[in-house]
């Protein structure tokens, strides 16, 4: 696959810590990058972790740094402020959700594949659940236009919300923000009413399976942010290999962001780390 990338520097370096606000169930933790590439494509990854005390002691997860989508990308004079939306889940999420300001960050990217822009005169559709609108965040801010889906657990995790522009459609598990309803009920509503969408998505699994079958049915061209376990982020550990109708393929070489087309589903056996 010969996509477009913004290459990582061949090293990890050390980005500072300037904020980490807390968002209903989420984390945003920005940070300032001194000598990172300034325009990371939406899509892409960083491998991130705590400069101190990363592990802790002798037998404490986290060993390996772990992946995240940025969430937002703006140039500063000197360097870029990376923006990463979290959901503290376990141990290496909940050690960078409790950083604080001035805090170093050691960070290996931009890595990977990201979303290509839609074909020219395309209606982008984005589409998100739960801490998969992350990625989707800077997407927006790149397209002119876009319609923005978003599906959440609750209220809390719905706050997220509140950085996209313009008004994204919102439904919840529970109902308590918009519908109660699955994102795919949006997408298959819009992508009924009118031609000519090109989707963009990221979420779990079984919802990004929902995508891809939808869109399947419809002819409809889809590009899908996918996770599976990472353990280096660059190639070399074969932990992250995913697959597709060509072949076993390395998700952060080759993805996260591939073609729908490429997959007979989206639901990969979920992978561990350290
Ligand atoms: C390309 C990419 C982009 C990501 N972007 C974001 C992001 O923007 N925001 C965010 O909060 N998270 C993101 N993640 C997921 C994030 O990397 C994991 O949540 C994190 O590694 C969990 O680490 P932990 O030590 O907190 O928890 P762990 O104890 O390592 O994991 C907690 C649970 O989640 C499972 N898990 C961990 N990582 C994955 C994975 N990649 N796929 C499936 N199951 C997993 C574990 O098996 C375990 O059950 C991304 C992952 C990838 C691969
Ligand atoms: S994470 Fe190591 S090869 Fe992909």
């Amino acid at each position: 696959m010969s996509e477009p990338r913004t290459l990582a520097p061949p090293e990890r370096r050390v980005a500072v810590v300037s904020g980490v606000e807390r968002l209903g169930a989420y984390h945003l933790v920005t940070a300032h990058d001194a000598s990172g590439p300034q325009y990371p494509r939406p899509g892409q990854f960083y491998m991130l972790a705590a400069e101190a005390c990363w592990g802790g002691g002798g037998d404490e997860r986290p060993y390996l740094p772990r992946a995240f989508s940025f969430a937002r990308a703006h140039v500063e004079p000197e360097g870029v402020s990376l923006g990463f939306l979290l959901e503290a889940i376990g141990p290496g999420t909940r050690q960078l959700a409790e950083l604080t300001s001035d805090d170093g960050l050691a960070i290996v990217g931009p890595l990977g594949i990201g979303f290509r822009p839609p074909p020219e005169g395309a209606r982008p559709l984005l589409v998100g659940g739960g801490i998969g609108v992350a990625p989707l965040l800077c997407l927006q801010e790149e397209l002119d236009d876009s319609t923005v889906l978003l599906g959440f657990r609750s209220a809390a995790h719905a706050q997220a919300a509140a950085l996209f522009t313009g008004e994204p459609q919102v439904v919840t598990d529970d109902g308590s923000v918009g519908r109660q309803a699955l994102v795919t009920e949006l997408l298959a509503a819009e992508l009924d009413a009118e031609p000519g969408a090109a989707v963009h998505a990221c979420g779990p699994p079984p919802m990004l399976e929902a995508v891809r079958a939808l869109c399947a049915e419809r002819g409809v061209a889809a590009q899908l942010a996918l996770e599976s376990g990472m353990a280096c982020g660059f190639g070399a550990c074969f932990g992250c290999v995913v697959p597709t109708k060509d072949g076993y393929v390395r998700l952060c070489l080759d993805g996260p962001v591939l073609d729908a087309g490429l997959l007979e589903t989206a639901l990969f056996a979920g992978a561990g780390h350290s």
